[in-house]
Order: structure tokens, then C-alpha cells, then sequence
């Protein structure tokens, strides 16, 4: 029996709404998965786009921008903002070179010991270039959590233990529709269950969702994005 209570509604909703993003293809690379994911940290999907397609055509693989200087990696960062993700993606390509043959590493453990690799991208990563059975929390992922599950508008402002083990907990059994699931609860939070605006109407899992039944009681304290 699987644990999680909507998977298939989900995952049936994934299928008809998902965007069509490059780094979402069968095809694309553990290497180019990891650069979006650094562009996504801080920087919407939309500006992320054409810097995620500029970079990948000049540096397709880790050795390719391991060879070039630090600077250059800046200079392509562009205005994406937080440019020290640049040095990082920079310092990534070289370890990955040095340590692991040029391949990005699939283990969680390995991946987040790359420099700027931390525990959500280290997660996508896993799940989504390698098929591991990872939970992802994301600010929307967590936000949906906190409705579906909780009955609350929002997420506490910093991940606790309690989000993680639920995340954990609901991770369908097989690793594949594991980081399938992991993707389209991400898909729903940024693109029904939003901040500010939920689309109930539209939800493949409002009528499980605690917060709706519950008469989407407001957040107590100031509006939060998430
Ligand atoms: N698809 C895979 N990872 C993503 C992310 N971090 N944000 C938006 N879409 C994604």
C-alpha cells in the first residue's frame, strides 16, 4: 500500500500542467540539472531560462568550465543576481573534475559536499538526474505540506525536523515515481497552491487538503510569501 494519499492525483496533475523545462527532459544531463537547480535557488524560471541555455552551450560539461577561469563564470552569471553561485558552479565543475572524473557524483553525501551544494539541492539533484528516493523540500513544497497536511497557510519561516520527517513519511515507495512525485508536489506549489492566490479550484488534492477543510483559515501575524 502506498503511504501517500494523493500520489495518484497528483502525479495525474503533474502530467497534464507540468511547463515543459529543459532540465525536465529525459535527456538532460546530471550536469545541467545541477546548474538549473543553482540558477532556481534565488532566481525565477522565467530569467532563468535563457542563462540556464547560454551557459549549457558553452560549458556542457563540468570540464568544460573547469578549464576557464573563475572570472568567467561571473561574466556569464550575467544578472541573475547572488553571483557568488557562479563561483561556486565554477568550484563544482573543478571538483568534480579533480574528485569524481568529471561525472557529477550521485550520492546525496557527494553532492552535498560540493561547494554551494546544500541539503534541498542536494536532494533534487539525487532525485532528479539519478532516480534516488529523496525528500524535497522547497519554499513550495514546504508551503503545500503545511496546507495539505498541517491545516495552516504557511510554513514555519525556517524547515523544522517535523517538515522533513513528513516529507520523508509520504515519499511514494518506488524511488522513480518517488522523484516524479517530488517534482510535481514542487509544480503544484509554484503553480496552483501559490503564496498568496491559491487556485483551490483547480487543485488536483483540495478535497484531501486540511487547510481547505478547514475553511482556509487565515495565517495569524503579518502576510508571508511562503
Ligand atoms: N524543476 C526541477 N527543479 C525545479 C526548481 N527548483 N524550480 C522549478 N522547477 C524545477
Amino acid at each position: 500500500m502506498d503511504q501517500n494519499p494523493y500520489s495518484t492525483a497528483l502525479l495525474a496533475w503533474y502530467q497534464a500542467n507540468a511547463r515543459d523545462l529543459p532540465w525536465r527532459r529525459p535527456d538532460a544531463s546530471a550536469w545541467s540539472i545541477l546548474v538549473s537547480e543553482i540558477m532556481l535557488q534565488q532566481t525565477p524560471v522565467t530569467r532563468v531560462l535563457p542563462a540556464w541555455e547560454a551557459w549549457m552551450r558553452r560549458w556542457p560539461t563540468p570540464a568544460d568550465l573547469a578549464t576557464e577561469p573563475s572570472g568567467e563564470a561571473v561574466r556569464m552569471w550575467n544578472r541573475l543576481g547572488y553571483p557568488r553561485r557562479a563561483l561556486n558552479l565554477h568550484a563544482c565543475a573543478r571538483t568534480i573534475v579533480e574528485r569524481h572524473e568529471g561525472e557529477v557524483p550521485s550520492s546525496y553525501q557527494d553532492l552535498r559536499a560540493l561547494p554551494g551544494v546544500g541539503a534541498y539541492t542536494a536532494a533534487a539533484v539525487a532525485s532528479f538526474a539519478f532516480g534516488g528516493r529523496h525528500a524535497i523540500l522547497d519554499t513550495n513544497v514546504r508551503r503545500v505540506l503545511a496546507r495539505a497536511h498541517t491545516g495552516v497557510e504557511y510554513p514555519p519561516k525556517t524547515p523544522t525536523k517535523a517538515e522533513t520527517e513528513l516529507a520523508e513519511s509520504l515519499l511514494p515507495a518506488d524511488a522513480t515515481v518517488a522523484a516524479r512525485w517530488g517534482v510535481a508536489i514542487m509544480e503544484l506549489g509554484a503553480l496552483v497552491c501559490t503564496a498568496r492566490s491559491p487556485a483551490c479550484a483547480e487543485c488536483p488534492i483540495a478535497n484531501q487538503c486540511a487547510w481547505r477543510l478547514a475553511g482556509k483559515p487565515a495565517h495569524e501575524g503579518p502576510p508571508r510569501r511562503g
